[in-house]
C-alpha cells in the first residue's frame, strides 16, 4: 500500500488558523476530492472535527479519525487510537493508496515516521497568519517534484496555487 500525504500550504508554511482552512479554492478542492475519491483517508480529530457537519464523513471514502481518546466516536467513520493503527486499517482494507489528509499534527507525526512515499502539495501563494504548520524544507532533498497543475487567481480561487507531486527518490545502493 502507497502511503501518501496531502496538503495546501502557503509560502510561510501555514496550513490553518483556529482550526479552520484559511482560504478558498475551490480547484483545489476538486482536486482533493477526485484523488481521494475511493480510497481510506487518516485524520486527525481535529480537522476531522473542523469539516462541516454535513460534509462528514467524506464522502465515497472510508474515513479513519485519530484520538487519544477511546470513547469519542464518529458515525460513519472508523475510530483508532494512532496513526499505526490508523494505517493498518487501512491495509486491512486492501486500499493501494491511502491518504493522510493532515492536520498539523498527523502530518508531523508521519513524516517523523518515515513511511511517507509521496506527497501531493499544493503551493498557495502568499503568507497569511495562522496557527498550523506544515515542514516545507523537507521536500528539499529526497523528492522528485512533478508539477501536475497551476492555477491563478479568480472567481473560484481567492489565490494562486500550483499541485505538485512529490515521489520519495529511489535509493541506489
Ligand atoms: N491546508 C490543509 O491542507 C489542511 C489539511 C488538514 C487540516 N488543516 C488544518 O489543520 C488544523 C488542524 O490540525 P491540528 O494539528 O490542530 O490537529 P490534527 O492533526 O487534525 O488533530 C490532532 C488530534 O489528533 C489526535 N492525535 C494526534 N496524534 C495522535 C496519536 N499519536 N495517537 C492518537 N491520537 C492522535 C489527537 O486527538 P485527541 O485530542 O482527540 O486525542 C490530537 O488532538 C486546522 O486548522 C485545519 O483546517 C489544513
Amino acid at each position: 500500500m502507497r502511503i501518501s500525504l496531502i496538503v495546501a500550504v502557503a509560502e510561510n508554511g501555514v496550513i490553518g488558523h483556529h482550526n479552520d482552512l484559511i482560504w478558498k479554492l475551490r480547484d483545489d478542492m476538486r482536486f482533493f476530492a477526485t484523488t481521494t475519491r475511493g480510497h481510506c483517508v487518516i485524520t486527525g480529530r481535529k480537522n476531522y472535527e473542523s469539516i462541516p457537519e454535513r460534509f462528514r464523513p467524506l464522502k465515497d471514502r472510508v474515513n479513519i479519525v485519530v484520538t487519544r481518546n477511546t470513547a469519542y466516536e464518529a458515525p460513519g467513520a472508523v475510530v483508532v487510537h494512532s496513526l499505526e493503527a490508523a494505517l493498518d486499517s487501512a491495509r486491512q482494507s486492501g486500499d493501494a493508496e491511502v491518504f493522510v489528509i493532515g492536520g498539523g499534527q498527523i502530518y508531523r507525526e508521519l513524516l517523523a515516521s518515515g513511511e511517507v512515499d509521496r506527497q501531493y502539495i499544493t503551493h498557495v501563494e502568499g503568507a497569511p497568519e495562522g496557527d498550523t504548520f506544515f515542514e516545507l524544507s523537507q521536500l528539499k532533498s529526497g523528492w522528485t517534484c512533478t508539477e501536475l497543475m497551476q492555477q491563478l487567481a479568480d472567481e473560484r480561487n481567492e489565490l494562486g496555487f500550483s499541485v505538485c507531486r512529490y515521489d520519495r527518490t529511489e535509493m541506489t545502493a
